[in-house]
């Protein structure tokens, strides 16, 4: 990382928060982006907004080289906003900009900031629904992960959470709940999951299914397939949220349905995919119990049934509400790995379509599983987008 150290006595250069920005870039407010990492960090993370924002790439090293020729690859007819890894080699440049005229601003944190940035979005219910309870999608876009919670009565259950515990502690408050339970749907390989920290804080129960072969050393409260919880039922609006073992991305999945209609899939099943089942080393076995899920167990499911997963592979699966998420009977038709004849034929495809996954993967299922690790080895690995989906037809090129 570049980032260089500022004389803090001198004026604060102007900044903007990655919550102020994003809905402004979703909404496509004419904004020119300068990303000014080295080349390795800008191929392999982007800031992803809804609708595509003008970018250019020009190196905080080349500011330093030759300030002239990168001020004036600057364009002059749009709001800038600089970008970095953490916030301070962009800082610089907006310095350099404002001795040059140009107005811009720092996004201040840099990727970092966009890697934790949560975005509660609410997922429409019916009338009657709205009655009894809330379901917010946490979108967490810079990993393009997604946490839920459920408010009723009074109570909250929260599902995936992000180790930005306090983030939900705060939000079940304002939303006028105590948060009651928090749920994993699987030992996450991607981000280190919040899940224990906020159970553990707050004295509730917590749950995952690790499944055979793991020696899960967190403390939880076990639930049985078909199992059901319910929220809220002390002051009379409860809601039931059933547990179905869906085994296959992992071997101990679960999935959560809540209030009949709204399955919480975790990396089961996503609105353009299916999770990956090859991250523990066994993609044939795991491959086929994945089938076997997807075809069996929820088949008895009807097709009106929205499916909220915990990851999108790009901003186009976030919907015109805002929302992840589709019907299980059109999914049944759009997604090519639900349709496949046989389960041979849907573990060779779902091979096919994943690449090796990073070597942080193995590390943060550890610490997941219950091993120490520092915040700073976390914040390095968490780095990056999720690579939890295996899509045939993005293998396929289209
Ligand atoms: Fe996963």
């Amino acid at each position: 990382m570049s980032d260089s150290p500022r004389n803090p006595a001198e004026p604060p250069v102007p900044t903007v928060d990655v919550g102020e920005l994003l809905p402004r870039l979703d909404r496509g407010e004419r904004v020119l982006l300068l990303d000014v990492r080295n080349d390795e960090e800008y191929e392999s993370w982007k800031v992803e907004p809804r609708r595509s924002v003008q970018t250019i790439h020009v190196p905080y090293f080349d500011f330093i080289e030759d300030a002239e020729g990168s001020i004036a690859k600057v364009p002059r007819d749009r709001e800038v906003v600089v970008l970095c890894a953490q916030g301070g080699s962009s800082e610089m440049v907006v310095e350099m900009l404002g001795e040059a005229g140009i107005a811009s601003r720092n996004i201040r944190g840099g990727m970092i900031a966009y890697g934790v940035y949560l975005e509660p979005v609410r997922v429409p219910l019916t009338d009657a629904e709205k009655k009894r309870f809330e379901l917010w999608q946490v979108n967490r876009r810079g990993k393009a992960c997604l946490s839920y919670v459920i408010v009723a009565g009074g109570e909250a259950v929260v599902v995936d959470p992000s180790r930005y515990v306090e983030w939900y502690e705060s939000f079940a408050e304002a939303r006028g709940a105590r948060i009651a339970r928090v749920l994993d749907t699987h030992v996450h390989a991607d981000h280190v999951s919040g899940g224990p920290a906020l159970a553990r804080k707050l004295g509730v129960p917590y749950f995952v299914a690790a499944g055979a072969g793991f020696e899960l050393r967190q403390p939880v409260t076990p639930l049985g397939d078909g199992e059901r919880v319910r929220i809220g039922g002390a002051k009379g609006v409860d809601l039931e949220v059933r547990v179905l073992s869906t085994p296959g991305h992992t071997p101990g999945s679960t999935s959560f349905l809540v209030g009949g209609k709204y399955l919480l899939t975790g990396d089961t099943l996503f609105v353009a995919s299916v999770g990956r089942p090859d991250l523990g080393g066994y993609a044939v076995e795991w491959g086929e119990a994945l089938y076997d899920t997807l075809k069996r167990k929820l088949a008895d499911l009807p097709a009106e049934t929205v499916v909220l997963p915990a990851h999108y592979g790009s901003v186009a699966e976030i919907g015109a509400e805002g929302v992840v998420g589709g019907r299980l009977g059109e999914l049944r038709k759009t997604v090519p790995e639900m349709s496949m004849g046989n389960a041979r034929e849907f573990v060779e495809a779902v091979r096919r379509a994943v690449k090796d996954p990073p070597p942080a993967y193995a590390e943060i299922i550890k610490v997941n599983l219950g091993a120490e690790a520092s915040p700073e080895k976390i914040s390095e690995w968490e780095l990056g987008k999720n690579q939890c989906a295996a899509s045939a037809r993005r293998a396929a090129g289209a």
